[in-house]
């Protein structure tokens, strides 16, 4: 099954109404082939959505409205021009304390906006220097995807934590056997799992992004640092 290589951009915090520019420099820059997405602070989704560029949320609730102070939902966000939207960023399983209950329960709220819901996982350096990386991931996926995922509304994402704006990224065997880990774990669960796409994240950058992407069952990555800047995005986006 053919999986379309995604190269995804994780904005966090970061981004102000010019940086408008870096999405019209991306959209004018995009390279054929590549599906690309940029998930910019909840503020800008509507300023950047329909510039060429698919635009996706940070985070959702799991509840369509409601009283939660500060919160947004899924149908917020595909309100204002969002197609996908990440889930369980590890940054929001640490900041947050969000579970894997809750990142489940967030996942059926993006389906039923018509989002993409990008889950993540991936463990932490101690769970690594202990051996227990792949089971960790496993429960995670276990925990985190409920049923009905399907190759059109589940992207999973694999970010070890320790890999995460710090430079340092996980060896090619390492990454090949954990990728290849969570393909099998989705093999047991969706009839689609062959068409499920799963991105590599944490220190991808313009000069390591050819040799991770070509890792067989990395089907894009998800970019933070990297995705700030049009001209290191589209690099990485060339280089897949
Ligand atoms: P960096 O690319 O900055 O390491 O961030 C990765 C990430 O967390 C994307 O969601």
């Amino acid at each position: 099954m053919i999986r379309r290589t995604l190269i995804a951009g994780n904005w966090k915090m970061n981004g102000l109404s010019a940086s408008a520019v870096e999405v019209n420099a991306i959209a004018d820059g995009a390279p054929n082939g590549v599906d690309l997405l940029i998930c910019p602070p909840a503020t800008l989704i509507a300023s950047l959505a329909n510039r060429g560029v698919p635009i996706g949320g940070q985070n959702c609730h799991s509840e369509v409205k409601g009283a939660y102070t500060g919160d947004v939902s899924a149908d917020q966000l595909a309100d204002v021009g969002a197609v996908a939207v990440i889930v369980g960023h590890s940054e929001r399983r640490q900041e947050y304390e969000v579970t894997d209950a809750i990142v489940c329960s967030k996942v059926p709220a993006a389906w039923g906006a018509g989002l993409t819901a990008i889950i993540c996982v991936g463990e932490t350096k101690e769970q690594r220097d202990h051996g227990a990386a792949l089971d960790v991931v496993g429960a995670q996926l276990a925990g985190s995807i409920p049923d009905g995922a399907t190759a059109a509304n589940s992207v999973i994402a694999y970010e070890p934590v320790w890999a995460i704006g710090t430079g340092l990224v996980p060896s090619i065997n390492d990454i090949t056997e954990m990728h290849a880990h969570i393909r099998a774990q989705l093999a047991g669960r969706f009839a689609e799992a062959k068409g499920m796409r799963i991105l590599y994240g944490g220190s991808l950058k313009p000069d390591n992004a050819a040799e991770i992407l070509a890792i067989e069952n990395v089907d894009g990555g998800l970019i933070g640092g990297a995705s700030l800047k049009a001209e290191d995005f589209l690099a990485i986006a060339r280089a897949a």
